[in-house]
């Protein structure tokens, strides 16, 4: 069975998310904090050798507070990020582990996630290298001018809005962060692409959208209800409860 580390950024300011007492992935959600929903599709797999927490040197010690048990309990690896996603993406590469061979990234800030998907997404990296899902564009796209006026309607013929995870073979993803050097990537498979390597899409879904503002968490707590179902043949995780898929 091929091993995969995930890497989950947690490092980011949440400005959008305007709320006084949390930033988002550390944002209460049916339970638990958000950023534990997303680690937690990741380490009921016998296929997960590692998990990476990223989060912000200036959360250290309120994190280390409030979740010190749950990272030993839960056995993840944290480290600190950077100004950029990208640069948080970079501290975590530095601290896989030797046995991974694949490396998923996945947004803390997207806990509505099928075990399903990291299944087909998991598939399809090992066949192809690099794979992410992506759900395709359902609305109507304007391109818009200055005092709001449209330009162009933009065809949505063959567009894709990218998701997380997006998995890598492990070379293949160090050597892509390697080569970035100043460029502003918005995903981490458009620096594999730059690579000129095939990056695949696997089918997402609307429910797996990442939380950006503080209205983003209700429909989040009715997006947990509408997943497909986790796997029976899964051990329960320690922190699973009744109330997960609630
Ligand atoms: N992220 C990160 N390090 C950064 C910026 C972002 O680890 N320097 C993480 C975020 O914590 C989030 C994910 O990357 O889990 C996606 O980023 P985004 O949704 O843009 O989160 P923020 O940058 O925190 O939010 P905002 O853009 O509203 O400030
Ligand atoms: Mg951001």
């Amino acid at each position: 069975m091929a091993k995969f580390a995930v890497i989950l950024p947690a490092a980011g300011s949440s400005s959008r998310f305007k709320d006084p007492h949390y930033k988002k992935p550390f944002a209460p959600l049916a339970n638990r904090a958000v950023w534990i929903h997303s680690a937690e599709r990741f380490l009921n797999r016998g296929d997960v050798v590692q998990v990476i927490l990223v989060i912000a040197k200036a959360d250290r010690d309120d994190f280390n507070f409030k979740f010190a048990s749950n990272v030993a309990i839960l056995g993840i690896d944290v480290v600190e990020g950077g100004a950029e996603r990208g640069d948080s993406v970079e501290a975590a590469l530095a601290r896989l582990k030797p046995e991974a061979e694949f490396v998923c990234i996945h947004d803390a800030a997207r806990p509505c996630l099928a075990d399903v998907w990291i299944d087909r997404v998991f598939e399809e990296a090992q066949r192809g290298g690099a794979a992410i899902l992506a759900i395709p564009v359902a609305n109507t796209l304007k391109r818009v001018g200055p005092k709001g006026r449209v330009e162009e309607t933009v065809s949505r013929d063959r567009l894709y809005e990218a998701q997380t995870p997006q998995v890598f073979s492990r070379k293949l993803i160090v050597e892509a962060y390697a080569r970035r050097g100043g460029f502003a990537a918005t995903d981490d498979a458009q620096l594999v692409e730059r690579l000129g390597k095939p990056v695949t899409i696997v089918p997402g879904s609307p429910v797996n959208f990442k939380i950006t503002t503080r209205e983003d968490l209700r429909l989040a707590e009715q997006a947990l209800k509408a997943l497909p179902k986790p796997k029976l043949d899964r051990p329960a995780h320690p922190f699973a409860d009744d109330n997960m898929w609630r």
